[in-house]
């Protein structure tokens, strides 16, 4: 089927770096003769009717921004046969006969059941967590990784002016990507991560009484948000029971904002380019990926179906670096 229209959004959590992602898809598209609707708020815009043509200037000074110009949002209406059905009818209303779904995992669920319906889509990997089984990377992590270690810098100052230990929370919804490179690059003491289970005692008292003992003068524990504990409770217990002043920080949201990174920019726009050359090919129902350290593509439904961990050997080198 040739295709004349296509769509692109942003769906699920935004990350640094969905903006160049927007604009490679507007400008490789257009330079090549096809037009480009850009639908607000994923797929509550898609529901709405809420899309209008982008054109290449509509993307100029966008690649620099954190966020996502076409905004994005969680919609569960769409997860519904209906909400599939209506969907798939908007985009022929729009005459949208692609569309380019830049998102997580569940996004890509979206995509995959309009690829069902007819319209052809290629997902984009774009969330913070870099928890997306079929891609070695999602755009926004990255930044959201300079975000982090900027803030823990930060922090160590402090805690080293006040002989303290200080607990941070960072993202990653069921995952500790973002928790172990941050922990590895600030030189915390300990990472927590919901993959692999820890003995508190062991793993983060001990190894706070042996830094006294070692002459260390502060103490940086970074963990993931989706562990079973929460960073006021972990400092509380520390507190108890090493005697050391402790802090919490929960650096929250401030990693999903922020200016790209050169690697998200270029990440972003080499899979704009790719998801834009897969519809011209007439492809669908594909995620660009990266594997192997090259960006290459994969069917939605086998994407989904693979699994990927923290690597235990970054886990374990903040353990080895912190003697
Ligand atoms: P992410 O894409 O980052 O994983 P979500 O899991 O919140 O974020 O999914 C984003 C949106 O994708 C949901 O709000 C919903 O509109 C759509 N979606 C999620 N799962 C499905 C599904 N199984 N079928 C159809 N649409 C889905
Ligand atoms: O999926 C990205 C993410 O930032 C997670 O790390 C975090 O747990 C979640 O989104 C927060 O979601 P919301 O922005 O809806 O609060």
């Amino acid at each position: 089927m040739a295709i004349k229209n296509i769509g692109v959004l942003t769906s699920g959590g935004d990350a640094p770096g969905m903006n160049a992602a927007i604009r490679a898809v507007v400008r490789c598209a257009i330079g090549k003769g096809f037009k480009v609707t850009g639908i607000r708020q994923g797929y509550r815009g898609l529901l709405k009717g809420d899309m209008e043509e982008l054109t290449p200037r509509n993307v100029s000074e966008c690649m620099q921004r954190g966020g996502t110009m076409l905004e994005t949002a969680r919609c569960p209406e769409f997860k519904t046969p209906e909400g599939i059905a209506a969907g798939a009818q908007m985009c022929r209303d729009k005459g949208i006969d692609a569309l380019v779904v830049i998102g997580g995992d569940g996004s890509f669920k979206g995509a995959r059941a309009l690829s069902e319906a007819g319209i052809l889509t290629i997902g984009i990997p774009g969330t913070i967590d870099n928890d997306i089984s079929c891609s070695e990377y999602t755009i926004g992590f990255d930044t959201a990784l300079n975000t982090a270690i900027e803030a823990v810098d930060k922090i160590r100052d402090t805690c080293a002016s006040h002989h303290r230990c200080s607990v941070i929370e960072v993202m990653g919804a069921h995952a500790g990507y973002i928790a172990v490179e941050t922990a590895i690059a600030t030189g915390a003491e300990v990472v927590l991560v919901p993959e692999i289970p820890f003995d508190f005692e062991k793993e983060v008292i001990d190894a706070i009484l042996s830094g006294e003992k070692k002459g260390k003068k502060h103490y940086i524990i970074i963990m993931a948000e989706g562990i079973d504990m929460s960073a006021g409770k972990i400092a509380k217990r520390i507190k108890d029971e090493t005697g050391i002043d402790t802090r919490e920080t929960v650096l929250g949201h401030i990693q999903r904002g922020g200016s790209p990174t050169v690697r998200d920019r270029v990440m972003a726009s080499r899979m704009g380019e790719r998801a834009v050359n897969l519809l011209e090919q007439g492809m669908t129902n594909r995620v660009v990926v990266v594997k192997d350290g090259e960006i290459t593509d994969m069917d939605i439904t086998d994407g989904l179906n693979m699994k990927k961990s923290v690597d235990p050997g970054l886990y374990n080198l903040v353990k080895t670096l912190s003697i």
